[in-house]
């Protein structure tokens, strides 16, 4: 008797899994990985980590393989870390320190002060108390990390995007003027004398306004003896915000002050050839810096990237190495064996295409069923990923002919082809299809692009 087509979705997906974890029993030879090929070079090689991810075995395998280098991606803010004043929860942070100690990894700590994910008690103090309350933020959390971190961003973010080269209106610079930086700073150095301090930020990747306003204050924090060591580069780049021309050069004259430099934050979206070339040169950019001490992409696996559907990662949601992986292996001088890994379906360096469209085919009170085709382009596919975004509080009950998995929102889906439907010839086309379920809200999900491979 056939299996039932849920079964076999099932099934399907446990042979995927016990493929993935074969690949990552793999033992590497040195320099054959990202953080080995770094230090290699003298540098390391990081990602942004999530502890609620730590306990899915692909990855925490693909981190511990590959990375030596981890940044909490959320669990050290403000918000987190002191949701009410003066009562300080690190037990998610501690997770991931933890989890580094005992693989022998730096730690990024990010970040004591900024104006996004900060509780809404802090944005409410006057003057006096908001100073009293970032001072002691930064020495109850330092403290508590102190001799487990290597560098703080100490500050992030407090410049303005655009010509100005002002600081950003913000509950610290709107209530303390712009020496509350100067004061984070001395705070953060009374604490821990060993961890560096850092600034970070994004869009100050290449020289503009914004690079110009934050190299000044380096400047004047050199001349002045205010202990700064490093600043960090975010690096999140798309076809709106490309890697500078001058990227490189905006690194070295970070570092001709006196400072070294870090790549915080990096991600790059698109797929294939360009992205892989972006990556590498971003790579290549540090290592011609030398005082550019290592690298961190923000994320593992696209699956969980903060811009999913972009797929910005070295590794794709099956933590299968994209060309960009590729890249930026080859760019640290390392010698992979390419590709590998992706579980099946995968076609590292193919060039083809794919366009999708949406169908709501049938609606009832509290659910519809949607359907969308996947067309090649005009060269032959081998796999393909769409991603839809739906509006809470609808949920997906049920999903045919591909493999879903969701972002940490529980909002996102990617669908990657399924075992049989993912080859498809130039301009051919297949479909899956699933249920949702409306909970009340009878929105249409928003489609994203489509991304073969
Ligand atoms: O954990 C809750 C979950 O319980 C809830 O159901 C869900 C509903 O929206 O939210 C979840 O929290 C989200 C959190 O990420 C964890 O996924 C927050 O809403 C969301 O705002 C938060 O986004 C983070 C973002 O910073 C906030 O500004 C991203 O994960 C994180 O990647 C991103 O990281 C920043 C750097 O810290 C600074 N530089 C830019 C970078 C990218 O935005």
């Amino acid at each position: 008797m056939p299996m039932p087509r849920r079964a076999a979705q099932v099934f399907t997906a446990v042979l995927l899994a016990a493929s993935t974890v074969t690949a990552l029993s793999h033992t590497a030879a040195a320099a054959d990985t990202l953080g080995s090929a770094a230090a290699g070079k003298g540098r390391y090689f990081g990602a942004a980590v999530a502890a609620n991810h730590l306990g899915e075995s692909a990855y925490a395998g693909t981190l511990d393989r590959e990375f030596n280098q981890v940044t909490p991606e959320n669990e050290m803010k403000w918000d987190a870390t002191e949701g009410s004043r003066n009562t300080f929860t690190f037990g998610n942070a501690d997770q991931i320190v933890s989890h580094a100690q005992t693989q022998n990894m730096k730690v990024r700590g990010h970040t004591l002060v900024w104006h996004s994910q900060l509780p809404s008690w802090v944005s409410g103090l006057g003057a006096t108390d908001l100073r009293s309350a970032m001072n002691n933020h930064i020495t109850q959390v330092m403290q508590h990390y102190k001799g487990k971190i290597y560098a703080w961003d100490v500050v992030n973010e407090a410049y303005q995007d655009g010509s100005s080269g002002a600081l950003r209106s913000s509950p610290f610079a709107d209530k303390l003027g712009s020496g509350f930086i100067e004061e984070a700073f001395r705070t953060a150095r009374s604490v821990d004398a060993s961890a560096k301090l850092c600034y970070n930020d994004y869009n100050t990747d290449g020289v503009n306004a914004k690079s110009n306003a934050v190299y000044a204050m380096v400047k004047d924090f050199k001349s002045r003896g205010v202990p700064i060591d490093c600043v960090g580069f975010q690096s999140h780049f798309n076809s709106a915000s490309p890697v500078p021309s001058d990227y490189q050069a905006n690194l070295q004259r970070f570092t001709d002050l006196g400072v070294d430099v870090q790549i915080t934050e990096l991600d790059i979206e698109g797929s294939g050839t360009a992205q892989a070339n972006n990556y590498s040169n971003v790579v290549k950019a540090c290592l011609a810096v030398t005082r550019c001490t290592g690298l961190t992409v923000w994320g593992i696996t696209d699956k969980y990237s903060w811009r999913s559907s972009g797929t910005p990662l070295l590794f794709d949601s099956n933590y299968g190495k994209k060309p960009a992986y590729d890249a930026a292996l080859a760019a640290l001088g390392g010698s992979g064996t390419g590709g590998g890994g992706d579980g099946g379906g995968g076609n590292p360096g193919g060039n083809g295409s794919c366009t999708v469209s949406f169908t709501r085919t049938s609606d009832w009170n509290d659910g519809y069923n949607g359907e969308v085709v996947v067309k090649a382009g005009s060269a032959p596919i081998n796999g393909w990923t769409v991603t839809l975004t739906f509006t809470p509080p609808q949920k997906v009950a049920s999903l045919w002919n591909g493999t879903p998995s969701w972002d940490s929102s529980g909002n996102v889906m990617t669908v990657r082809a399924a075992s049989y439907n993912g080859s498809l010839a130039a301009g051919a086309s297949t479909s899956f299809g699933f249920t949702a379920v409306k909970n009340g809200n009878n929105s249409t999900p928003t489609l994203g692009t489509c991304t073969a491979s």
